[in-house]
């Protein structure tokens, strides 16, 4: 006998994208969209909190109809609802849990609380639909700088985390710094692109006794004494030229750890997750080094490395297959560790 489908509805809300998407068995998207607010945070040089909340209060529903719409459904084909609940902005994320626990109380469907960084990690399901774990992924967003052992489905094992600035952090940082405005890291990668790399040998931080942590504190300090010191001897800064040469510190960093990591817990899988692996420097870095080790390598077509709900929906539905169930009481949870409930 088949299967039942299992079509689930992902809303995302937690930093400054409404989102809704339907997905089908964890891995097939039937429609996935999203409303950036970028336009409207770039004024500012990044994202204003309450801006943002009000932004989601204003767009989810139509958000939410329009995911519908496109994946040719209605509420009653939903069979549960799963929703972003932390980490993130407070403000924000309430306003997708509220929605979700209204519409779950409302048309008496199952509710699930996801992990905002478990969602990233599932994008590569979407992608792959042969991928399952364990494998070793390199988890590199605004907020987070993580290298995980995914032993299973939602279940993670931190082997590595960055002890000050996520890579995203540092991105937007810099990009900010030499005034390439908000949201940084797609501005520095495109920047880059036309610059050299080993134009100006910028320090690759490392955590001593710990070598799966990353910190970039001293990378972005560094660039910023660069850009002082250039204008306060009326230097002309070649932007591309100090882009690509932060980029590939950056970049060396988060390959080498992540190749070190694979090797010495013997993973043949390595896959990528978050914001920043729709860097196109990191994309080509990583798999040139998986495939010199004779390793596999995974990362989501960029609409699903950035905020999405399709991510939501296809780690909301592993948590759901486990029997996962979130109540009315479900809460934003703005710091929710990785693996926690
Ligand atoms: O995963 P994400 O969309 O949101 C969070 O969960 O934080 O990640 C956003 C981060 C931002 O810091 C943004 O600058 C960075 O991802 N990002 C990039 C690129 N696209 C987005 N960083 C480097 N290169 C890119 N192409
Ligand atoms: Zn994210």
């Amino acid at each position: 006998m088949q299967k039942k489908d299992c079509v689930i509805l992902g809303i995302e809300s937690s930093c400054d994208e409404t989102a809704a998407a339907v997905v089908r068995n964890g891995r097939e998207v039937l429609s996935n969209i999203i409303s950036s607010q970028i336009d409207i945070h770039t004024v500012y040089g990044g994202v204003v909190p309450e801006i943002a909340s009000r932004l989601h209060c204003e767009n989810i529903n139509g958000v939410i109809r329009l995911a519908l719409k496109d994946a040719g459904m209605t509420f009653s084909d939903i069979d549960a609802i799963a929703v972003t609940y932390g980490p993130g902005l407070v403000g924000a994320l309430l306003v997708g849990v509220s929605e979700a626990k209204a519409l779950s109380y409302a048309l008496g469907k199952p509710l699930v609380g996801v992990h905002h960084i478990e969602g990233h990690v599932a994008a590569n399901f979407i992608q792959y639909p042969e991928l399952e774990p364990p494998f070793v992924c390199l988890i590199v967003s605004g907020g987070h700088t993580h290298l995980v052992i995914v032993r299973d489905y939602g279940e993670f094992e931190i082997i590595g985390r960055s002890r000050d600035d996520a890579a995203g952090e540092a991105y937007d940082k810099v990009a900010r710094a030499v005034g390439l405005g908000y949201p940084g890291g797609p501005k520095v990668d495109k920047a880059s692109q036309t610059g050299n790399p080993h134009a100006i040998v910028f320090p690759e931080g490392e955590v001593k006794d710990h070598p799966y942590d990353f910190t970039f504190s001293g990378l972005k300090s560094a660039v910023l004494n660069y850009i002082n010191k250039a204008n306060m001897t009326g230097t002309e800064i070649n932007v591309p030229d100090l882009c690509a040469s932060f980029q590939y510190a950056v970049v060396d960093a988060l390959v080498s750890r992540t190749l070190r990591c694979a090797k010495e817990q013997g993973f043949q899988k390595v896959a990528m997750a978050g914001g920043v692996s729709a860097n196109s420097t990191l994309r080509k870095a990583m798999e040139a080094a998986c495939r010199e080790n004779g390793m596999e390598c995974y990362y989501p077509a960029p609409v699903y490395c950035t905020d999405n709900a399709a991510m939501i929906a296809a780690a909301g539905y592993y948590e759901y297959q486990k029997g996962v169930r979130s109540g009315t009481d479900l809460n934003a949870v703005p710091n929710l560790k990785l693996g926690e409930r």
